[in-house]
């Protein structure tokens, strides 16, 4: 079940960024988010439990998906391309132009879902990414949009 996050479900939000993020944001910064009121929080329930969740903020002109993240144990079945028409459907709620995003070059699973979704590559940022492992290099960012029709 898809719905909008609000603060009651912070413990929720705070352990499945701990579960599966790397790094996961702060239980501070989601409070934060959560009560934003240019950002919205969307998630996803599987029996009850917050199973997924995605972040977008709205800009001037623009709206940016800060983050889009599934349960290990829940993905591949969809529940991100789920997230990610929610968050299309908030931004064109605000009318914004395109949505933006910036996803790790390495991160081929995430490029391909926004790919399938309609998004372009717009550019790169070199090195932007700190290493994912020790002894790794920094990574570079993908810039990636989605242009929105304003009905
Ligand atoms: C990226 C992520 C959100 C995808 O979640 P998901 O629920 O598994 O994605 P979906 O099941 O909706 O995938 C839809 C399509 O995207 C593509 N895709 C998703 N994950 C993929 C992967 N690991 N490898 C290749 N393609 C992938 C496929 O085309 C997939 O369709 P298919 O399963 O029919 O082949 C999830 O792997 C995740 O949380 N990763 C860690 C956080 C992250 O990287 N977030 C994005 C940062 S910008």
């Amino acid at each position: 079940m898809l719905r909008r996050l609000a603060a009651d479900d912070l413990a929720a939000l705070a352990a499945l960024e701990r579960q599966a993020a790397s790094p996961p944001r702060s239980r501070g910064m989601l409070a934060q988010t959560l009560a934003d009121i240019d950002t919205r929080v969307v998630g996803i329930e599987a029996r009850g439990r917050l199973v997924g969740h995605a972040i977008v903020a709205r800009l001037p002109f623009e709206a940016e998906l800060q983050a889009l993240l599934v349960a290990p144990d829940h993905r591949r079945r969809g529940l991100a391309g789920e997230l990610l028409g929610a968050v299309i459907e908030q931004a064109r709620r605000w009318q914004s132009e395109r949505l933006l995003l910036e996803v790790r070059a390495g991160n081929g699973g995430a490029i391909a879902l926004y790919r399938r979704a309609g998004f372009t590559e717009d550019g790169r940022r070199r090195g932007y990414y700190p290493p994912r492992e020790a002894g790794e290099g920094r990574e570079d960012a993908v810039l990636m949009s989605l242009p929105l029709d304003r009905r």
